[in-house]
């Protein structure tokens, strides 16, 4: 086990390596067993993480916060419309002047060309980890999440099950790839075969696919690119099936939601959820489109599995600040 983690950056899914993704596994369980029981954690006592927010949050935020709080320590949340972003701060500076007032500065920054930048420009100035909390590439504590979950509903052993990672139908607004993106990186570590299934225009980084495909062969995982919603259901194991825009095809707002508006039926439904295994667990990282995304009955429903997924953002994210905090 690999229990040095103390002042990494966590910004790319594969920053960690997949042995040090265990540990934050390990030390999760840990966690979340110790908060059932009531036992206190305060790991990270009078330690004080900075959280910048460029773009809207439930979840994370709520998470990252209370995570803090139940370690001991404090989170600020800073929204950058306030702060003086606008006027002339800097990456630099922000790395080097928030380092010195935080234990540890997580960002969450998905505009498109700019996020992913903005986040290692802060780390290549800043003395504290820094921790991405989505950017316009990757959402890895997401998947740290995610993984968690469908380890605790399918086991550890998660040889030969298969994922479909499904993109579908929304209305709501271009969300970003940094999910599925995330999830075709860290699965296949996991030694889930994973079925990528999107309409065409719908395609995620080729560099990303690339590093999907080299982790895929290095752990003895599958890896398919299928454009049926349908057929990528059939089998499946796990259910990840969210909307994405199309943003490596066009970033126009009107012209993107033109291309997506041509698939409204890649919709989650009982029907399709039918084609998976009997026992497949249905996963949504959240905000949905209800019943356009996915029904409500889908949503709602026995093989959901939504709300467990969002809970274990909180052991998670209080394992890796754990361990990169200290
Ligand atoms: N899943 C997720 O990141 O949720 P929020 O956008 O609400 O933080």
């Amino acid at each position: 086990m690999i229990t040095d983690l103390r002042n990494r950056d966590l910004i790319s899914d594969l920053d960690f390596s997949r042995e040090e993704v265990e540990t934050v596994l390990d030390v999760a369980w840990d966690l979340k067993k110790k908060r059932a029981l009531g036992q206190p954690h305060a790991y990270l006592d009078n330690k004080t993480l900075g959280m910048l927010f460029f773009f809207s949050s439930t979840r994370t935020r709520s998470s990252f916060e209370s995570g803090m709080a139940q370690l001991g320590g404090h989170a600020a949340f800073i929204e950058s419309r306030t702060t003086q972003v606008s006027h002339g701060d800097t990456e630099k500076e922000l790395g080097e002047i928030l380092g010195r007032y935080f234990d540890g500065i997580a960002i969450r920054h998905v505009d498109w060309g700019i996020g992913n930048n903005y986040l290692n420009n802060v780390a290549s100035a800043s003395r504290v980890p820094v921790l991405n909390m989505q950017d316009e590439f990757y959402h890895p504590h997401q998947c740290l999440a995610d993984i968690m979950t469908i380890q605790e509903k399918k086991g550890k052993d998660l040889r030969g099950k298969k994922i479909v990672v499904s993109w579908a139908y929304a209305s709501s607004y271009l969300k970003p790839i940094s999910v599925p993106q995330s999830l075709i990186l860290q699965m296949p570590r996991f030694g889930l075969d994973v079925t990528l299934a999107h309409p065409p225009e719908f395609e995620l980084m080729p560099e990303i696919m690339d590093q999907a495909r080299e982790q895929a062969e290095k752990f003895d995982s599958k890896f398919e690119v299928v454009d049926d919603m349908e057929a990528g259901f059939e089998g499946a194991d796990i259910v990840y099936a969210k909307s994405w825009g199309p943003l490596l095809t066009t970033r126009d707002q009107e012209e993107g939601k033109r291309i997506q508006d041509q698939y409204k039926d890649w919709i989650t439904d009982a029907r399709k959820m039918a084609l998976a295994d009997k026992d497949a667990i249905y996963m949504h990282p959240l905000p949905a489109d209800r019943d356009v995304e996915v029904t409500s009955e889908v949503m709602d429903g026995p093989q959901s599995v939504v709300y467990d997924q969002a809970e274990n953002r909180l052991h998670a994210q209080k394992a890796v600040m754990a361990l990169t905090m200290r």
